[in-house]
């Protein structure tokens, strides 16, 4: 179990619902059931777990599936039956219903809980076919539908396009961090960069990679390791970032890179599982960019002003300080990596300045 699954929330409802669903009659075709966007832990019964095909691009979750004995895709594939479980994003939501019928499903079932928006899908989906059948359990709806002749092809996501003044063009996708825009928190980090970098960089949770562009723009930057959980990021990030000095990891930042060592990292890590805010996950990147961080390291690090990472950056940083500030972000430097958490960072503080 990662730091992420112990983070997670109750994970029966969909089973729950599923139960319902097949006394009530829901039969599905033959064959394979894709199952969209599991997140790890959840339970599926009854259907046939030798039947389930799990599709999940977020990297812990794709491990902690696999580790389960799921058979796991970070892409979609073909299947007669498909079970949406819904995301946060009412547009990825879509997408993934449109991705599932354009896989050949002839029983699309969807489900979520209220708070993942499922009664605005419903109600998308009843515009355009008949539903078979809802069932609402557990703070949350499954609802099934056949799509017929309807192929939902609008529904399909495409990335967008955005501009940016200091970095150029780059491609973002509905659902995705910061999808239409630069956020406003990394672009506050990239004006704090010093117009030299160490040569060897790390982007943790590089997302499409406008921390990335920011970096490679700076002098003394001979390689840069993009290390990212959503594979569609990562894969947005490959087509937005070409040039030679970047590579491309998937993988969890909380967990060790065994194969990195870096003279500095840039972040701005997440602080969400779905929508509940977890910043044990930003402490999480800040003990990662320590252990990735070579003995003179340095951290550049933004997040909203209210998290609660000064501890930790003392605990795991001989020096850090506040670079800039506004009245929604902090922007940090840190320096001197420990290789373990120091015990009472005040403490030594104290006594190294007698
Ligand atoms: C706040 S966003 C920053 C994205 C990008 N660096 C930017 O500035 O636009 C955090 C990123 O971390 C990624 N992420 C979330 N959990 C992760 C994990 N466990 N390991 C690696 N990346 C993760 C998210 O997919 C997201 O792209």
């Amino acid at each position: 179990m990662t730091l992420l699954h112990t983070l997670f929330h109750d994970p029966a409802p969909r089973s729950v619902r599923l139960n319902v669903a097949m006394a009530e009659g829901l039969s599905l075709p033959d064959g394979s059931i894709c199952v969209m966007r599991p997140r790890a832990g959840e339970q599926f019964t009854p259907l046939p777990m030798d039947r389930l095909q799990m599709v999940q691009g977020f990297a812990p979750d794709y491990t902690a599936l696999q580790a389960a004995g799921h058979t796991v895709s970070a892409t979609p594939l073909p299947a007669p039956s498909a079970l949406i479980c819904l995301p946060r994003s009412k547009a990825e939501g879509l997408g993934l219903i449109a991705q599932a019928v354009a896989g050949g499903a002839q029983c699309v079932m969807v489900d979520g809980q209220k708070t993942d928006g499922v009664e605005s899908v419903l109600k998308a989906v009843r515009a355009r076919v008949a539903v078979g059948g809802v069932v609402s359990k557990a703070h949350g709806k499954l609802f099934w539908f056949s799509p017929g002749a309807e192929t939902f092809a609008d529904w399909q996501l495409a990335p967008q396009a955005i501009s940016d003044p200091d970095h150029g063009a780059f491609q973002t996708m509905p659902g995705l961090f910061s999808a239409g825009e630069v956020d406003p928190a990394s672009r506050l980090l990239a004006e704090h960069l010093p117009d030299t970098l160490p040569a060897r960089i790390a982007d943790l949770g590089a997302g499409w990679g406008y921390l990335a562009a920011a970096c490679l723009a700076r002098n003394g930057v001979e390689e840069l390791h993009l290390v990212e959980a959503e594979a569609t990021a990562l894969e947005l990030a490959r087509a937005n970032i070409t040039d030679p000095r970047a590579q491309f990891h998937w993988a969890d930042g909380t967990q060790p890179l065994p194969l990195l060592a870096v003279g500095g990292v840039i972040m701005n890590p997440p602080f969400h599982t779905g929508r509940t805010p977890q910043p044990a996950l930003g402490l999480a990147f800040i003990d990662s960019a320590a252990r990735l961080l070579t003995g003179r390291g340095q951290l550049w690090m933004v997040a909203n002003r209210h998290l609660p990472y000064d501890r930790k950056l003392s605990e795991r940083f001989s020096q850090h300080q506040i670079l800039a500030e506004t009245g929604a972000f902090r922007v940090w430097h840190a320096s001197g990596p420990r290789s373990r958490p120091a015990q009472n960072p005040s403490r030594q503080r104290r006594e190294r300045s007698r």
